[in-house]
């Protein structure tokens, strides 16, 4: 069947051909040409798991835990001695799953990235609430982890609840964020659930910023067709209003926009592991994103970790990009920071994003989606507003099959979308 995902597809990359992974089973990776390259780390174990969530994680188990810890710090060597000398990188984010759950092996982890890679815009990790314990964050801390987001979803018990996580003690929070400091706090929290209003919000967001936060992630509810528990989501309409007036909100108190869905109470704060124009995945389920190539690896622990102690990469699926597929790929995940540089569009495809795209830009702006100065490209309140709904278009149509394809097969022999 004919999607709506897949008319725009064929409108933008001008072509009727699917976009087709296969597992290519390769055993070195080049990123020497990645001049702003990210890393990411996946850690998937949790203490319990939530049935609303899509990620690649299981219940932990120390055994399966250490032998993971093992392959992980392997494939970092594997993929790190593919370059010569030390690479400069922006960041290395943390991210799970629990990854604070490995607080005992961060360190090694981190000495090990350290030994491949120059980090230049610090280390972030993912926290759930229960991690935010003293100890824990003093031994994140004297690893180098510069940020952290804690996954709070909602203050509010009538919120927690639908969810099944546990209430979130806010002055529990704020006494341990004062001790330990970082610099950057972010909290999560979702938008769009059933029954929210604009206060639950607002309670919310002051809340996060009075206890210490300085950046929060507000993200739309998605509901997986594979979650275990489904939440019933809010109607377009009613989602449209809660967001715009989320936005007036944070921009009448003078807070700053950072990404469609992450705002900061002061400029410096930052939490972002999906706007890279580049990055390189170590762990289950990690994609990488290079010039001219798109790679996922393996959801299974077990078949990862075999992989990793046959010295082959755990790649499940690649995409070869076409030049065309690499140009949309690239502004989608710009389009996110609000923001499009022709000059950062130049430098990295070596051609003008007004010759490429510039009939796109002119009906971008036609509609009011964008705004332009000195020819960079901003997104609008109401280009925000269809980014989102085109991005959870693209989640659901594309992202869904994809993960719900590699949790049921380690390594799939192709997957056209
Ligand atoms: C890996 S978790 C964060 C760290 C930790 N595991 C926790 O749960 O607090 C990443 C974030 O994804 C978001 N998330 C999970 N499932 C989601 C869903 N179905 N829709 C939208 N956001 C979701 C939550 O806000 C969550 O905090
Ligand atoms: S939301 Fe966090 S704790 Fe819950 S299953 Fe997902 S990663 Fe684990």
């Amino acid at each position: 069947m004919f999607r709506l995902t897949d008319l725009v597809r064929v409108l933008l990359v001008r072509s009727f051909k699917p976009f087709t992974f296969t597992n290519e089973y390769e055993k070195t990776v080049d990123y020497s040409d990645c001049n702003r390259l990210g890393l990411y780390i996946h850690i998937p174990f949790c203490r319990s798991v939530c049935g609303f969530c899509p990620y690649c994680k299981e219940k932990f188990e120390k055994q399966k835990y250490d032998r993971y810890i093992d392959s992980l710090i392997k494939e970092i060597h594997l993929k790190g001695s593919c370059h010569e000398g030390k690479k400069v990188v922006t960041s290395l984010y943390f991210g799970g799953g629990t990854p604070a759950m490995a607080a005992d092996r961060i360190m090694e982890i981190v000495d090990t990235v350290n030994e491949y890679y120059t980090i230049t815009e610090g280390i972030g990790i993912e926290l759930h609430p229960d991690d935010v314990r003293p100890d824990v964050l003093v031994k994140l801390k004297d690893a180098g982890i510069t940020k952290v987001s804690i996954g709070i979803q909602s203050f509010l018990g009538k919120h927690s609840s639908i969810l099944h996580r546990p209430s979130v003690d806010p002055s529990l929070l704020a006494e341990v964020l004062g001790q330990v400091r970082f610099e950057t706090v972010s909290m999560d929290f979702i938008f769009a659930l059933p029954g929210q209003t604009i206060d639950d919000l607002k309670y919310d967001i002051e809340t996060a910023f009075s206890i210490g936060a300085n950046h929060v992630a507000i993200y739309p509810f998605i509901d997986f067709s594979f979650a275990d528990r489904k939440v019933k989501s809010m109607n377009k309409k009613e989602k449209r209003v809660l967001m715009d007036r989320m936005t007036d909100y944070f921009e009448e108190k003078g807070y700053f926009r950072k990404s469609i869905w992450t705002f900061a109470s002061c400029r410096e704060a930052d939490y972002s592991s999906m706007s890279r124009e580049t990055f390189l995945g170590f762990g289950c389920s990690a994609a990488t994103a290079l010039k001219d190539r798109f790679d996922i690896n393996t959801f299974s622990v077990e078949e990862y970790c075999n992989r990793i102690e046959r010295s082959g990469f755990p790649t499940a699926l690649t995409l070869r990009f076409k030049s065309r597929q690499r140009m949309l790929y690239y502004l989608f995940w710009t389009a996110y920071s609000m923001k499009v540089d022709k000059k950062a569009f130049r430098d990295f495809f070596g051609v003008s994003l007004y010759i490429k795209f510039g009939f796109e830009i002119l009906f971008a702006k036609l509609l009011g989606y964008i705004t332009t100065t000195d020819g960079n490209l901003y997104l609008t309140k109401k280009g925000a507003y269809y980014f989102h709904y085109y991005e959870s278009f693209y989640t659901l149509s594309y992202i869904d099959k994809m993960w719900g394809l590699l949790r049921n097969e380690a390594f799939p022999e192709e997957m056209k979308l």
